[in-house]
């Protein structure tokens, strides 16, 4: 027990929002979104994108902070603070917490090819090879276990060190050094992509409107996007605005990350797709994406050695503003509910999701045939269950009790009190209506897609 500690506190505002957008922006922006904007109409799905941050993402954002800044509290300890010890909606918090961390365990295994890819890019290992060679590159990796535990450690270890640090020294001080250097890193890349010959088929690739390409699962696509995007439904939104004081303007940090996510999603798109294009070759989502086609495009242009470099150090700053996000959301809940000292907390938390990662990266490899649901390996099995399922859950949770259960509307007005009224009146009504309707249509059609 050790309850003297004061609690953590955002020592400024641009910290709070760095920190947040550090959560944000993750392999989502980059390795998902860019591609499904292509693959659905450019410009038209992008505006669909923006209408489901507006009625899906914000509204659950906005409602997270009200929750965290209000009670002062972690995910679990909000739910009591606001409901009482025997509420069952402590259950929704407790949820949450259990996603951020089932979602860091494998997470961090990804995060860990990109310490890998940082390293082979600081060797050349891309220069002068082959396609073949550098896609063999990834299996040789995907089938190496031991190779993929030792970077899932050396991950999930950064993230400890960050975290352990609290939040001001820790995670807000590193969210500022980081985040400015994501920013510089993907401006060199962009300015790089338009300079290159496939500029103009990037331009058109990410916003050429073209409506017939936009159909109802492209909209389906853009409102779970909006919800994993800005990393909701994971205790961490709540968490980082329990560090927030009671006056701050919430609308105003939520409309800033959102925006800054969504314009990294874009920026990064046009970055990546127009040296590939460039190259001749064909536009792909996901680790194919990032650890094959950008490998190989940057064997093939002049100063590739430079740009992968420039790279994999982007995508791991973005994985790692991620998982001390992630970490975070549960240290909290071990500090203030269970009483824990930070060191504590944070090194028994780093050590089980070390060790509950495990499976995640041997999922290719010794354990590959393994399959715990249909024909999916591990790893692809628990990213369907934390993704596809616990995090619309969750959503679907908070923005119920926020919109029907949390009865005292002077409370939530108090909260909001930072921007014009017509605001609170708007954004309750999305969060009654519009916003639960809108993630249970997605938590049923993912339910349906992965036909279990
Ligand atoms: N929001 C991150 C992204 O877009 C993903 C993420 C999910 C980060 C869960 C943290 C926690 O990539
Ligand atoms: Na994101």
């Amino acid at each position: 027990m050790n309850n003297v500690q004061p609690r953590g506190q955002w020592a400024t505002r641009i910290g709070f929002i760095l920190a947040a957008a550090g959560s944000a922006v993750g392999l989502g922006n980059i390795w998902k979104f860019p591609y499904i904007a292509g693959q659905n109409g450019g410009g038209a799905f992008v505006l669909v994108y923006l209408f489901c941050i507006a009625i899906v993402g914000l509204p659950i954002m906005i409602s997270e902070l009200m929750i965290g800044a209000h009670t002062q509290k972690d995910a679990v300890g909000a739910f009591t603070f606001l409901e009482g010890k025997r509420s069952p909606w402590r259950l929704a918090g407790w949820f949450s917490v259990a996603a951020a961390f089932i979602i860091l365990s494998y997470y961090s295994v990804v995060a860990g090819w990109t310490l890998e890819y940082v390293w082979r890019a600081l060797q050349g290992a891309f220069v002068g090879q082959s396609p073949e060679a550098i896609e063999g590159m990834f299996g040789g990796l995907i089938g190496d276990g031991t190779r993929q535990v030792i970077c899932h450690f050396a991950f999930i270890a950064l993230s400890l060190g960050i975290v352990i640090g609290g939040v001001h020294k820790g995670i807000e001080r590193w969210s500022k050094i980081l985040m400015p250097i994501l920013f510089g890193l993907l401006l060199l890349l962009f300015i790089n992509g338009m300079l290159s010959a496939g500029a103009a088929e990037s331009l058109h690739f990410m916003f050429y409107p073209d409506f017939s390409k936009l159909t109802p699962v492209s909209v389906l696509e853009a409102m779970g996007h909006s919800f994993y995007t800005l990393s909701l439904g994971m205790a961490i939104i709540v968490t980082y605005g329990s560090y927030l004081s009671k006056g701050s303007n919430i609308v105003g940090a939520s409309l800033r990350v959102a925006l800054l996510d969504t314009a990294i999603a874009l920026i990064a798109g046009l970055a990546i797709f127009s040296v590939v294009f460039a190259v001749g070759m064909q536009p792909a989502a996901g680790p194919g994406l990032v650890f094959k086609t950008i490998p190989i495009v940057f064997s093939k242009i002049p100063g590739g050695y430079f740009l992968a470099i420039l790279f994999f150090l982007l995508i791991a700053f973005a994985a790692l503003t991620s998982t001390i996000s992630l970490m975070e959301a549960q240290v909290a809940y071990l500090i203030d509910e269970r009483g824990w000292n930070r060191k504590a907390a944070t090194t028994t938390l780093a050590i089980l999701c070390f060790i509950v990662g495990i499976p995640s990266a041997l999922s290719y490899n010794m354990l590959g045939s393994w399959t715990p649901l249909g024909d999916r390996a591990f790893f692809d099995s628990i990213d369907l269950v934390a993704s596809n399922y616990m995090l619309p859950i969750s959503g679907l949770l908070i923005s119920i009790y926020v919109g029907w259960f949390w009865k005292n509307e002077q409370d939530k007005k108090e909260m909001l009190a930072a921007s014009p009224a017509w605001v609170y009146s708007l954004w309750h009504f999305m969060i009654r209506y519009i916003t639960p309707l809108a993630v249970a249509i997605v938590l049923y059609a993912k339910v349906k897609e992965s036909g279990l």
